[in-house]
């Protein structure tokens, strides 16, 4: 099938230019003024800006916490995420445990995925510790498309500094990137204890029990070892200005440290949790307070961060209220199908990013840093027709029952956005046209990355 967008204004990540997009089968065959395409269906886009489609970095769709598995499965979750504008979504390959290898885990997750997936699929590997020890199984997953791994420094699966700093070299070697879930265990457990021993147990006390100085150490922490070591690092959804401070400086000094903040860090704040929504807003790590936000909002303007991604975990308010206390409500929060327009609002109407800029975080640099470009986040012949038609003048209210997410609930609920997409396009096919889903289960792809070696 051919298709013509026309006339609309393309969205690089260095420039906004007028002009037309010639799509043929699945690929981008054309991008040029007045495209001539006899036959071809024709899609107008004039008065609106014709983006790459935006890659969400950081989903866990159908993950299971105890008991739990989140709200979203992998079809609700990408549905959600087509009819934001969303065609690519990074979620993780997780062992069960240090004794499930990571061939089977991804195997596994891959299974689970198949036939399931809306929009196209690419992942991250977790790994528990004892495993940044295992090269050739690292190798092969480097060689299975799994080309950044993921650790932490909290929870059951967290993993020393030291065994963090192995994981470093490791990843250098086989070319993977290393990613971080960033708050400090001591810290966190300390506040924990005292928030516990005095009966402050209620979802409201969950900012308390995660201070950003759990994140400020242990982004510090990473940020020396990725020094001495001459190592890569990406630390995920940073939350507290501090944090991005140092981050800031490190890059500033020539490290190859990298950022990716969401959606939550830099328009809610931790008042959330003095309201009977906190449970609904609960997340690690925690929100934080306005001037945070403001941070957060300058060091994405100056390119301190290369990624803007949602962490999408959903559970239903039902889920959330059977948690009784901050330490058993479960973490996570809805957030894919929102991120275009809050990004595009917030940031780009409100001064903070330039289009260019937004095209930036939300599609050419998650692309490079996770080895899918150029195939995605450009809109160049040769790439995947993966389009986004976003109407600067569309004007929503963002409430939870006008989405597509099991969650069935936006944290955003309230916010008027001003810019919403039109239309998805992914491989040349329209899979979501002003409010409706196209699209079908199933029709998605695992994309291997590619390393840069
Ligand atoms: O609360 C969160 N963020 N849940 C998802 C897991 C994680 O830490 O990213
Ligand atoms: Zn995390
Ligand atoms: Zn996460």
């Amino acid at each position: 099938m051919t298709l013509l967008v026309k006339g609309g204004w393309l969205v690089h990540e260095d420039r906004v230019e007028k002009g037309d997009l010639l799509i043929e089968g699945e690929k981008i065959s054309a991008v040029g003024p007045e495209l001539k395409a006899g036959g071809a269906e024709v899609l107008d886009a004039a008065g609106k800006y014709v983006l790459p489609g935006v890659i969400d970095a950081h989903v866990h769709y159908q993950m299971p916490i105890g008991d739990l598995l989140t709200a979203d499965d992998f079809y609700t979750g990408t549905r959600s995420a087509a009819c934001g504008g969303v065609t690519t979504v990074i979620d993780y390959a997780e062992p069960c445990g240090p004794g499930e290898s990571l061939r089977a885990a991804i195997d596994r997750r891959l299974a689970e995925a198949q036939g399931q997936i809306a929009v196209d699929l690419a992942l991250h590997l977790v790994l528990f510790p004892g495993q940044e020890e295992d090269k050739e199984s690292l190798k092969e997953a480097v060689e299975q498309g799994l080309v950044s791994f993921k650790v932490f420094t909290t929870y059951d699966q967290r993993m020393s500094y030291e065994a963090i700093g192995r994981c470093l070299l490791r990843a250098e070697e086989v070319g993977a990137l290393v990613t971080v879930h960033a708050e400090d265990h001591d810290i966190v457990t300390a506040a924990r204890r005292e928030l516990t021993e005095a009966g402050l147990t209620s979802p409201r006390y969950h900012g308390r029990s995660r201070p950003a100085e759990a994140e400020v150490v242990a982004v510090g922490r990473i940020v020396e070892m990725a020094r001495s070591l001459g190592a890569r690092a990406y630390f995920v959804h940073v939350s507290s200005g501090e944090a991005a401070g140092l981050i800031a400086s490190a890059r500033a000094q020539g490290l190859e440290v990298y950022g990716e903040t969401c959606p939550h860090y830099l328009l809610l704040t931790e008042e959330e949790y003095a309201t009977e929504r906190a449970a609904l807003s609960l997340m690690c790590p925690p929100l934080r307070k306005r001037t945070d936000n403001f941070r957060l909002w300058e060091a994405l303007s100056r390119e301190t961060f290369q990624v803007v991604a949602t962490d999408h975990c959903s559970y239903t308010p039902a889920q959330k209220a059977a948690g009784t206390a901050f330490f058993n409500t479960p973490a996570g929060i809805p957030g894919t199908e929102t991120l275009l327009p809050l990004i595009y609002s917030y940031g780009v109407r409100d001064g903070w990013l330039t289009l260019p800029q937004m095209v930036r975080v939300l599609a050419g640099n998650p692309a490079r840093l996770f080895g899918l470009y150029p195939r995605k986040g450009c809109l160049q012949p040769g790439s995947d027709a993966d389009v986004v038609v976003f109407n600067p003048r569309r004007e929503v209210t963002l409430e939870g029952e006008n989405l597509h997410s099991a969650a069935g609930y936006t944290p955003f609920a309230g916010f008027k956005v001003r810019g919403y997409p039109d239309a998805t396009i992914l491989r040349g096919r329209l899979v979501y046209y002003q409010g409706r889903f196209l699209g079908e289960k199933g029709q998605g792809r695992f994309i291997p990355g590619r390393t840069r070696k």
